[in-house]
């Protein structure tokens, strides 16, 4: 039988993981939102492209999650954008009370499913989302570090002359400003990039991986990235449905690893069936586990805001 994906939030990021999930015929898939004929006009459309693209997976839309019930995996990227005059509090309560409905009916309808938090401030709302759905801990998580690495990547390769694909990293702590990459782990074709690149020109990527986000905001005007966090949230879920035991850089919620205690933050995770089958400690600095703490203290702020 096929899996059953179920997104909340059909907008930009929401419809372009139904698209991907369909080119790679993963699963079939129910398209989410408040807005009347939004996810039923997409899903539609997605569904017509099936007999060009190859896909027989079904696709539809609703305004009701009695159609999400029994979903294997749910993504949840319902929320607002920050309007102007919200301020960044404004919008994390909006987008608390969001997630926290949602999950409520996911909770209710999907109660065995795998939840990806993919709504910002990311690390706050997989929080909100794994206290709402009671779920445990390994079957919610948040989708942040994937996207990250691949930014990170993305400018290693460029400024090299490489192929992404020789170019191997990841980044840690939570979403945002005070994300961390570690370049004493990045490698290129299994070289150190401490080896292949000056620190200046290497911390010049870091910034730039940090403000990677931003960066497509200024470009776009409205709205924001879109294409690379949809393929993040998919490379997520294919390590979950073929059980691949993928290590990828993942929200988790952490009891004491890194000595962070309740909180979730991005670290490196083994993806299987099961969910997060695995927080993987790594070796790292004083330095490094200082940065990725004040990244944890980041996230404790937002998630005290809210009361999770
Ligand atoms: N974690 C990451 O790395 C990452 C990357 C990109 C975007 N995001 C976040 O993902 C979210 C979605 O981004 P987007 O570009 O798709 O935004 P979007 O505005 O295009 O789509 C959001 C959708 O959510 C819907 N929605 C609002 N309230 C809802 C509710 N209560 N129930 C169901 N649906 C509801 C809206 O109608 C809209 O269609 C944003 O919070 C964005 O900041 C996170």
């Amino acid at each position: 039988m096929r899996r059953k994906v179920t997104i909340v939030g059909s907008g930009n990021v929401g419809a372009t993981v139904a698209h991907r999930l369909a080119d790679r015929q993963l699963a079939d898939v129910v398209l989410m939102d408040i807005l009347e004929g939004i996810p039923q006009g997409k899903g539609l459309d997605l569904l017509e492209a099936g007999p060009i693209e190859g896909y027989d997976i079904r696709i539809t839309g609703t305004n009701s999650y009695a159609d999400t019930a029994n979903s294997d995996l749910v993504v949840m990227t319902a929320g607002f954008p920050r309007k102007p005059g919200m301020s960044r509090d404004d919008l994390l309560k909006a987008n608390f009370e969001v997630v926290k409905g949602a999950v409520e009916q996911v909770a209710r309808y999907s109660p065995e499913c795998i939840l990806i938090v993919v709504t910002n401030p990311l690390d706050a709302m997989a929080q909100a989302a794994y206290k709402v759905s009671g779920f445990s801990k390994n079957r919610v998580m948040g989708m942040a570090g994937v996207l990250d690495t691949a930014r990170y990547r993305t400018f290693l390769a460029e400024a090299l002359n490489v192929s992404v694909q020789n170019v191997q990293g990841f980044v840690l702590g939570g979403h945002g400003d005070t994300m961390v990459p570690v370049p004493r782990y990045t490698t290129v074709a299994g070289i150190p990039v401490t080896e292949l690149l000056p620190q200046d020109q290497l911390e010049a990527i870091i910034r730039r991986t940090a403000n990677g986000g931003a960066e497509i905001v200024n470009l776009l005007k409205a709205g924001s990235a879109y294409y690379a966090p949809s393929a993040a949230v998919v490379e997520m879920i294919d390590a979950i449905f073929h059980d691949r035991k993928k290590i990828l850089p993942c929200s988790a919620y952490l009891e004491g690893e890194y000595g962070i205690h309740g909180l979730f933050v991005g670290v490196p995770v083994k993806l299987g069936s099961r969910g997060i089958e695995q927080i993987i400690e790594i070796k790292l600095t004083p330095e490094e586990l200082a940065a990725l703490r004040r990244s944890a203290e980041a996230v404790k702020e937002l998630v005290q805001v809210i009361g999770v």
